[in-house]
């Protein structure tokens, strides 16, 4: 049976250079817990992928801060470009910037039977992404070439999620995107994202998707959802909801993603115990 293939998934880290802080919170130090729990739990991780936003403001001294705190990562890593970076900065301060003939921040590699297709979503002035036609002849290049089974990795979820304000910021040429990916949606084992600073996850257009938690700031849910249309998109409603990665298993006949809140580190307890000594509530507040 071949082995099962693990990615840790990252996104939307939005680094500011110090002593800056972020929304109240500080990126940089989030970033380095994060590190340090991959490092600690997941260096038999195959790769490493973030999914862009690695900058908030997209400043080089931003770029550099992120890959000071970045060298503790024992995996090998693949960095993506999102609507708050700057791609000029990035490929000036990231080294090796994966960096395709047209200039874009794209690239591919090949993981066991996997090939795993990196996108570059962003659009210079706007917060949605774009794919444009050179783009997405890259994609569709790619896509022919893969000799097996795909996963793609990309900023920006290509469709609605049911938050109208940042559905407004998704990709915006999503028609012509799904043109080039459906034909091949057997073969596409799984979208990761990010963008949407939240653990989404479910199927379009038969494609299995997931989006993690940001690692600094989250997207609020309060309000209303709603897939479909309407003018009044609202405010971009944020939160300090605890921020996470994601880690995917990926065997012959599954990918399964798991969530993992990193900076919880409340006690533990056997669960199993519990059932053994009888029923109990709540750690032993009583014991039969
Ligand atoms: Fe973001």
């Amino acid at each position: 049976m071949p082995p099962v293939i693990k990615i840790v998934h990252v996104s939307d880290t939005h680094v500011v250079a110090a002593p800056h802080t972020l929304y109240g919170l500080d990126p940089r130090d989030r970033l380095a817990r994060a590190v340090a729990d991959i490092a600690l739990r997941h260096d038999d991780a195959a790769l490493c992928v973030v999914t862009g936003d690695l900058a908030h403001w997209g400043e080089r001294n931003a770029y550099a801060a992120f890959a000071s705190v970045w060298a503790g990562c024992p995996l090998p890593t693949i960095l993506m470009i999102g609507n708050h970076d700057d791609r000029e900065s990035f490929k000036a301060v990231i080294s090796p910037a994966m960096v395709d003939a047209d200039g874009f921040v794209q690239g591919q590699r090949v993981l066991g039977d996997l090939t795993c297709l990196f996108l570059d979503t962003a659009s210079p002035g706007s917060h949605a992404g774009a794919y444009c036609e050179r783009r997405r002849a890259w994609l569709a290049q790619a896509l022919a070439e893969a000799p097996g089974d795909v996963l793609i990795f990309m900023h920006h979820p290509p469709f609605a999620v049911g938050v109208p304000a940042m559905d407004a910021i998704a990709l915006a040429d999503a028609e012509a995107f799904a043109s080039v990916v459906v034909p091949h949606r057997e073969r596409i084992r799984h979208i990761f994202f990010g963008h949407l600073h939240r653990p989404i996850s479910g199927s379009w257009r038969g494609i299995p998707f997931s989006c993690t938690r940001g690692l600094n700031h989250q997207l609020s849910l309060d309000g209303q959802l709603r897939i479909e249309g309407g003018e009044d998109v609202g405010d971009i409603v944020g939160s300090r909801e605890p921020p996470g990665y994601n880690v995917a298993l990926i065997a012959e006949d599954r990918i399964v993603v798991h969530a993992v809140a990193f900076l919880d580190h409340g006690s533990r307890f056997s669960l199993t115990a519990e059932e053994t000594a009888g029923r109990s509530y709540a750690l032993g507040m009583r014991v039969e």
